[in-house]
């Protein structure tokens, strides 16, 4: 579910108007619902719970500190993929002990945090980075809890910027090598084989490839068990979302009059969990957008209409900067009006950004109800890879943040100011 829907002509996130929210505190806004949030966390544990299943959250879907508490004392873990995601657990609430820690280029600084911090496992994708994990660990005098992430070289069937399960992306170690990595990883000093963790791409909207990977890695499984003793099995995340008609079912797993049927939690569920229960191990997913994504719109007004030979733009006043999804991946956001339309009535238009670049659009040839300046639309599907993603181009104050909780609308970041923006930053002295 999501809990974004028209109330008496006005679009509403749970219990607060979003218009009276955006006259409090200006556009572009982020507005996440945190009933929302907790369903789908909530929902997704339900679905696994015949299963010893730990959800370790991917911190860099949304890593605002209201959200991981949120999730923290739900209970939830987190995959974290840098220092300062793990800096961020802790001021959180978060548990380091329930933290795996991603990504291929661990710096020193971070596997030091790490070990200090006693995360529950680095997963590690290459033999060069256990060879220096174990390093560091010796000279801490610790040991180092790891997990290797083996590329099954399974078909994700997603965008090509996010799929990460084929021997051709940079992620992992090969299937056809992992038993020996394994062995070598086993023979170094200060390293404990805590599991196995695989992550094939992100926004899959089939259950089919998970399928493939699992039963392709689960007799791999079998043998770590037995041969090392290995606790958890992580299949990682990127069960994909509908970022298409979700505000007119109030569903976010909707397919409506459409063809392809999206991937449910039920779907996932039930095929999945017959596969895993016979290893007998601690499951762990890494659910991000799943967690987030519908759960956050991105509140913007247009400032002026522009009707060119060829199209007619809206220009707004957030910009790819805001949210660069459309820009990087083509990704697709649906576009609601504030104020509920009355009529059927479309207008085909492009919607874009005030920055100098061809890329800094939300929407091209979209059929949308007729908009004036002034108006304010949501791009809805905007809680993940959205603020996270947000930079200061073209010297823009990144938007707030707000919370929203049944009535009430939590402030939980300030839109950032001018001196914000130069923070940091000085002039070099100069001899006259
Ligand atoms: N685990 C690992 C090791 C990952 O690399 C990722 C995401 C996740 C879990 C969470 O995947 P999710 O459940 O969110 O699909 N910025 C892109 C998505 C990049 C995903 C990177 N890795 C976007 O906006 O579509």
């Amino acid at each position: 579910m999501h809990s974004f829907h028209y109330e008496n002509g006005s679009l509403h996130c749970e219990g607060v108007n979003l218009d009276v929210l955006a006259n409090e505190h200006g556009t572009p806004l982020y507005v996440y619902s945190q009933a929302t949030i907790l369903d789908h966390y909530r929902r997704l544990s339900a679905g696994m719970s015949e299963l010893d299943c730990q959800i370790c959250y991917a911190t860099k879907a949304n890593s605002n500190l209201a959200v991981l508490n949120l999730l923290a004392r739900e209970g939830a873990g987190f995959d974290i993929v840098s220092g300062g995601e793990l800096f961020r657990i802790e001021k959180a609430g978060g548990d380091p002990g329930k933290c795996t820690f991603a990504g291929v280029g661990k710096t020193r600084a971070e596997i030091e945090l790490g070990l200090e911090k006693g995360i529950y496992s680095f997963n590690a994708e290459s033999e060069a980075e256990v060879a220096f994990i174990s390093k560091v660990a010796s000279e801490m005098g610790k040991v180092a809890p790891i997990a290797l992430r083996v590329n099954p070289n399974v078909d994700a069937k997603t965008h090509k910027y996010i799929s990460t399960g084929k021997s051709e992306n940079k992620f992992g170690i090969d299937f056809s090598v992992i038993r020996e990595a394994y062995e070598r990883a086993a023979a170094l000093p200060n390293i404990k084989i805590r599991g196995l963790q695989m992550h094939i791409g992100s926004q899959l909207t089939s259950v089919n490839p998970f399928v493939e990977a699992v039963e392709k890695v689960a007799p791999l499984v079998q043998e770590l068990k037995e041969k090392y003793e290995i606790e958890f099995f992580s299949i990682g995340g990127g069960i994909g979302i509908v970022y298409e008609d979700t505000l007119a079912s109030g569903q976010d797993h909707w397919w409506g009059e459409k063809e392809e049927k999206p991937l449910t939690i039920e779907e996932y569920a039930s095929q999945l969990v017959p596969l895993l229960k016979p290893l007998g191990l601690k499951i762990i997913l890494e659910p991000g957008r799943f967690m987030v994504g519908n759960a956050g719109v991105l509140i913007t007004e247009v400032l002026y209409e522009k009707r060119g030979s060829a199209k007619t733009f809206q220009i707004i006043d957030a910009a790819m900067n805001d949210l660069i999804r459309p820009a990087l991946y083509e990704g697709h956001h649906d576009i609601a009006p504030l104020k509920e339309p009355t009529s059927d009535e479309t207008e085909e238009v492009d919607i874009v950004g005030p920055v100098c670049e061809s890329g800094d659009f939300f929407a091209q040839n979209r059929a949308l109800p007729p908009l004036e300046e002034g108006d304010r639309i949501a791009l809805l599907s905007a809680g993940a890879y959205g603020f996270v993603m947000a930079s200061n181009y073209n010297s823009r104050p990144m938007p707030a943040e707000i919370l929203v909780d049944g009535d009430t609308a939590h402030v939980i970041r300030a839109r950032q100011s001018f001196d914000d923006l130069i923070q940091g930053e000085s002039i070099p002295a100069r001899a006259e």
